[in-house]
């Protein structure tokens, strides 16, 4: 269900209102692999796509026309925020960039870095009425900023945190203490996900979206005592047939 905050406020969105007291944690897949998408969009619990300029390469999509409708494809394929990275690295090209992004499909989430021409582009945007995620964010600082500037989405990147041996589901707790003492709405979307129990340590943290890749997902399936238990069911059942 997609839904978009009442701009009047004495007949809001019946929807938007339904959200505010139901919202839960949002799965998105991060990847640019049309199979893997679908895999994950058959599983039922989808709820969006987040791709970056590095994932398409690995799809070996190339040149423009391929990028905008390898996008288009994805939004035809998920029902929900689909996030397409921007490559340039100043305001007027950013806009301009932004701007045909968010013209593929309404789903379309522009995705921003985090630099100075990207959080005065997440304020243009904001006040454009479209939809950001700002990314390669790694402190509670840079945080800060993309919430002031409206950004839809923030994306700290726990996994690339813990590589570097500091804590990246921390990160996520300290963003998420600070939105809500702050009032800020924008969602905290835990990306560089490495593996299921950095799914659950983010769902403990506050986050209001894991992206993750298909493996990950695939893991929160896993525990052995459900194999042995079904094996078990399953031979007894025959005892009843
Ligand atoms: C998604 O929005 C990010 O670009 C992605 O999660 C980065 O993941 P990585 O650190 O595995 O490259």
């Amino acid at each position: 269900m997609r839904c978009n905050q009442p701009a009047d406020f004495l007949s809001p969105d019946p929807h938007w209102i339904f959200y505010l007291i139901t919202t839960t944690m949002k799965f998105f897949i991060d990847t640019a692999n049309l199979a893997q998408i679908k895999e994950a969009n058959e599983l039922g619990i989808l709820d969006g796509v987040t791709t970056n300029p590095s994932l398409m390469a690995k799809e070996g999509i190339k040149g423009q026309d391929a990028v905008m409708n390898h996008y288009k494809t994805i939004c035809e394929i998920v029902d929900g925020d689909i996030s397409a990275e921007v490559i340039s690295t100043e305001f007027k090209a950013i806009i301009e960039e932004g701007n045909k992004l968010a013209a593929i499909h309404p789903n379309i989430i522009v995705k921003v870095p985090m630099i100075k021409d990207g959080v005065k582009a997440l304020k243009w945007f904001t006040d454009n009425g479209i939809k950001t995620n700002c990314t390669l964010v790694f402190s509670a600082g840079q945080a800060i900023l993309a919430a002031k500037a409206g950004a839809t989405y923030v994306s700290p990147f726990i996994g690339r945190i813990d590589d570097g041996s500091w804590d990246g589901v921390q990160l996520i707790a300290q963003i998420s203490h600070i939105y809500k003492l702050q009032g800020f709405k924008t969602e905290i979307l835990a990306a560089s996900i490495r593996s299921a129990l950095h799914i659950v340590k983010c769902a403990e943290a506050g986050a209001n979206v894991c992206t993750c890749p298909l493996d990950s997902i695939l893991g929160l399936l896993k525990h052995p005592l459900t194999d042995i238990g079904l094996a078990k069911f399953l031979e007894d059942a025959k005892k009843t047939m």
